[in-house]
């Protein structure tokens, strides 16, 4: 039902969303730089890469122009956003239709990107599922990269961080808005860990090398090396 109702979302908001989520998210476009500054391979090299939640495209879209030899596959359950990666990101990538939930990777890659998109499966045994999969899915050398939105460690720092998030959105919409449509959504369809979680699973997971490159209150990024 809760994987049901995000398709739905982001089938409706494809055209508006790349407008939208600077309004949304603090620092997106920074947060996005930081991901892509830790790619840990030369910009002439050739690597393969997937975008796990690849939305409309936009962090596929900036590694490419970085990297201009890399071959990228863009994975999302939303066609609708799927076909606005296509016009972005162009026909040299694949383009993959899939639930992360059930997703098999089609083959090994040496970077494994995602960002913003981890946060919607709903429990920690389906993000934990995923990153065993991930795991598997990396060449040795490899690197995964995370951005995404996560919980504080205790309910007070948690309450500060929505707050310091609501007051970005609110350089943009009315408080009412806030919480009718975002915060409603938020809880509806977001269910963010908290990023020691995170981090755990991932050592779990057997990745030998685990960081976080920065954060924001709520928004993370961080990274694990196969
Ligand atoms: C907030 S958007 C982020 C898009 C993009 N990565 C970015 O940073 O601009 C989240 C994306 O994750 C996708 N998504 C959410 N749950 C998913 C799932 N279970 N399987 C595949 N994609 C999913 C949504 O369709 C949406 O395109």
């Amino acid at each position: 039902m809760g994987t049901e109702r995000v398709k739905a979302h982001f089938e409706e908001e494809a055209k508006e969303f790349d407008e939208m989520i600077l309004k949304i998210i603090p620092d997106y476009d920074r947060m996005i730089d930081v991901l892509i500054s830790i790619i840990p391979f030369g910009k002439d090299r050739s690597f393969e890469m997937i975008d796990l939640g690849c939305g409309t495209g936009t962090v596929s879209k900036r590694i490419s122009d970085s990297f201009p030899n890399i071959k990228i596959t863009c994975v999302d359950i939303a066609e609708n956003m799927l076909e606005m990666a296509r016009i972005k990101v162009g026909n040299n990538a694949k383009y993959i239709p899939a639930d992360l939930n059930s997703f098999v990777f089609p083959q090994k890659y040496d970077l494994i990107v995602s960002s913003l998109a981890l946060h919607h499966l709903e429990t920690d045994d389906d993000k934990m599922r995923l990153y065993e999969k991930i795991f598997s899915s990396l060449n040795k050398g490899g690197m995964f990269i995370n951005a995404d939105v996560v919980l504080g460690s205790d309910d007070g720092l948690h309450n500060v961080y929505l707050e310091k998030w609501k007051d970005f959105m609110a350089e943009s919409y009315s408080r009412k808005e806030i919480e009718e449509k975002w915060m409603s959504n938020y809880y509806a369809e977001d269910r963010p860990t908290k990023l020691m979680t995170h981090l755990e699973m991932l050592k779990e997971c057997g990745f030998p090398v685990i960081d976080v490159i920065c954060k924001n209150y709520e928004f993370a990024v961080w990274c694990a090396k196969r």
